[in-house]
């Protein structure tokens, strides 16, 4: 990376992908075209720069992105700290394709392999990306709406469902440390029990509450489980054991634990729906559309006045930045005023 002027940079997606992504990118080309600088997209995450596959991007190949999900220049779960070829790779194809600056769109993994090639001396910014709304120092990721309004829109018809048939409705989403999906989409949607990783799961209360809601003549009833959330005596519940590149396991099956337990202690019918990838794909809503705009112009500002190693980061309606190790330290999890909040509805 060369001390003159800056002239070409190169934009990455990493991790799981999230609606809103796209809206990023062309915001990025278009900004960074308006100041003169040239913009290359890297393939698939920290992968394209390892293998150096990469894709230019112009204002045609941003036309039509803005109501896509997912993401154009694809992603994956690499850590090219994993090996040290893969890392001197990536650093000579950095200057082989002559990159003045990194836009590294990503979540904790993503913005944690930043934040150790920043200080490496590789010049980048950081744009905050997750559904799961996890990443501290930024009051929202993009996405998170996106995903907040599927799962709300999925308990409304499971309430009607439930209604009928006189059920309890267990519908697990995704929060692997975090229950913000949870606790957003369980209010919006009329939740009567709302689990989150960050309390353990009391069998007692849970029923407790159903038990309630039909003793006042309730005969169904809504249960929102985040994927990570676990029994006080437990681990979380997972698919398997195998493990990513940034040692996650698969989450998933706590809703159908859950359910069984609940049908045999209350003796209520229970079903189980497991939303999953549903909340990760689709159009972008409005509210994350806009976010991404400005998250990718703001990145773009960043790297021409020459503020790397800096994430951009929504604080009350302001985008301001604010450096990339602060945001990977800690992961944010659900404020408990919130929690409390969802909990006048239970029972
Ligand atoms: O980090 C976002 C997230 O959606 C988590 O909630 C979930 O555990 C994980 O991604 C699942 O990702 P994948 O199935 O792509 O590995």
């Amino acid at each position: 990376m060369g001390a003159g002027p800056l002239k070409k940079i190169g934009v990455l997606t990493g991790g799981g992908d999230c609606p809103g992504l796209n809206p990023v990118i062309r915001a990025i080309v278009r900004k960074s075209y308006s100041l003169g600088l040239e913009v290359i997209g890297i393939k698939n995450g920290w992968k394209g720069l390892v293998e150096n596959e990469t894709i230019p991007l112009d204002f045609q190949s941003v036309s039509g992105i803005l109501p896509k999900g997912g993401t154009i220049l694809g992603t994956s779960r690499t850590n090219p700290y994993k090996d040290p070829n893969h890392l001197a790779s990536l650093k000579a194809n950095i200057q082989s394709l002559r990159l003045d600056a990194l836009v590294v769109i990503g979540g904790e993994d993503t913005l944690g392999v930043a934040h150790k090639l920043f200080k490496e001396g590789i010049k980048l910014v950081g744009v905050p990306k997750t559904i799961d709304n996890d990443l501290s120092e930024t009051d929202y990721t993009f996405g998170f709406d996106t995903a907040v309004n599927t799962a709300m829109e999925s308990i409304d018809r499971l309430h009607t469902t439930a209604e009928s048939h006189q059920r309890i409705m267990v519908v697990e989403v995704m929060g692997r440390h975090a229950g913000w999906i949870a606790v957003h989409a369980g209010i919006a949607g009329g939740a009567d029990f709302i689990l989150i990783p960050e309390i353990p799961i009391d069998l007692e209360e849970i029923c407790a509450a159903v038990q309630n809601r039909h003793a006042r003549g309730k005969t169904f009833s809504i249960i929102v489980v985040a994927e990570g959330a676990q029994f006080a005596t437990g681990q979380a519940v997972t698919q398997d054991r195998k493990l990513d590149e940034f040692g996650h396991v698969r989450l998933g099956g706590i809703g159908e634990t859950l359910g069984t337990l609940i049908e045999k202690k209350t003796g209520f019918e229970t079903r189980v729906t497991v939303l999953g990838h549903v909340q990760r794909g689709g159009s972008p809503t409005a509210l994350d559309r806009v976010l991404g705009t400005r998250f990718g112009v703001k990145a773009v500002e960043l790297i021409s006045n020459g503020e790397f190693g800096k994430m951009v980061s929504l604080k009350g309606n302001a985008i301001v930045a604010v450096p990339i190790e602060s945001a990977v330290k800690q992961l944010k999890t659900v404020e408990m005023d919130l929690y409390e909040i969802a909990k006048i509805f239970f029972g």
